[in-house]
């Protein structure tokens, strides 16, 4: 019945003794998991650590930065950052599918990943932020392939790295908690859910750099707005979505025909199964007044009041 500290020095000690002097590679995503496994190897290794965090172009508004700023400037983790949104966008040009999207983002990541890998001298482990949910999933066999998940920073084919998994036998909360003995802030341990494909299925349809925006910008203000309220920890998910749907509306004395935006924000326990989230409506005309106002070519927001099933948390 050991404590967080005593899982720290516990783990610490073994990853000492298995890497020795050997160099361990690891792929951030910016999500809790990989951060936590990062912070905590850098405190085991240091610099024997290096870790390679893929921006594809499709996070949300600041993300990459923030991320950056945390795990390098506070923790001081050696990072090479690419920047390969030109790549991705690329690639989704003009593909409207959400599986063809998923498809394409995820074999680009494992490209991108491998070529970056390949350019690093000496890499004899990797390291992966599996936890005990993942090791019991994976042993079975769910009929959940609605979508398909790829999960990011998927294991390179071709290299014969050891894997290193020191957070295998935790929960998320647990996570959670080693995390914030480590000194992690909040914003990185409380981060909600995100998916590996980002926002480009949160853009019903193509994805264009001009729709990525309304959705990146939509998104920062109901973030702003629900941490202004408190909600920010009771609200299990929440982002706005882009139909891609013009509607026509009135500003001035000027008739517009703009975007609609969509926000969806749900309560769960892990994903399976979903409840809306009841948003005092008074959160959600600020919400509301603060996207058409300072969004460009939206005239119109609009609350997915649909529960999971029969509707899905995203809407691709
Ligand atoms: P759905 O939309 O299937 O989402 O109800 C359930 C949870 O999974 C996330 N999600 C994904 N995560 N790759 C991911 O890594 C994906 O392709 C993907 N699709 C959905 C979603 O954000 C929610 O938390």
């Amino acid at each position: 019945n050991w404590t967080m500290d005593d899982f720290i020095d516990m783990q610490i000690e073994k990853i000492r003794e298995t890497v020795g002097d050997k160099k361990v590679l690891l792929g951030l995503s910016g999500g809790v998991d990989s951060s936590v496994v990062g912070v905590l190897l850098h405190k085991a290794i240091g610099d024997q650590l290096t870790s390679i965090f893929v921006d594809h172009g499709l996070l949300r508004k600041n993300e990459a930065q923030e991320v950056m700023d945390s795990l390098v400037g506070k923790f001081g983790l050696n990072i090479v950052e690419v920047d390969a949104s030109k790549r991705f966008l690329g690639k989704l040009d003009g593909v409207s599918d959400p599986e063809k999207k998923r498809k394409i983002i995820g074999n680009e990541f494992i490209q991108v990943f491998n070529d970056e890998a390949k350019k690093l001298d000496g890499i004899e482990f990797l390291a992966q932020g599996t936890l005990y949910t993942d090791v019991i999933e994976s042993g079975t066999d769910t009929a959940q392939t609605i979508k398909s998940h790829h999960n990011v920073g998927g294991l390179p084919e071709d290299m014969p790295f050891k894997l290193i998994e020191p957070l295998r036998t935790l929960f998320k909360d647990e996570v959670r908690e080693v995390g914030t003995k480590l000194g992690m802030p909040d914003n990185l341990v409380w981060r909600q859910p995100f998916p590996g494909p980002g926002l480009a299925i949160r853009v019903i349809g193509a994805v264009t750099p001009d729709k990525l925006k309304l959705v990146r910008d939509s998104d920062a203000i109901l973030r702003d707005e629900i941490k202004k309220a408190g909600l920010d920890r009771e609200i299990w998910q929440y982002f706005t979505v882009l139909p891609g749907i013009k509607s026509v509306g009135v500003m001035g004395d000027g008739r517009t025909y703009d975007y609609t935006i969509g926000i969806r924000a749900v309560n769960s326990i892990d994903g399976m199964t979903a409840d809306f989230a009841r948003i005092p409506w008074d959160v959600l005309q600020n919400i509301s007044v603060r996207i058409v106002n300072e969004v460009p070519h939206v005239n119109r927001v609009i609350y997915d009041i649909t529960s999971k099933p029969p509707a899905t948390i995203e809407w691709e």
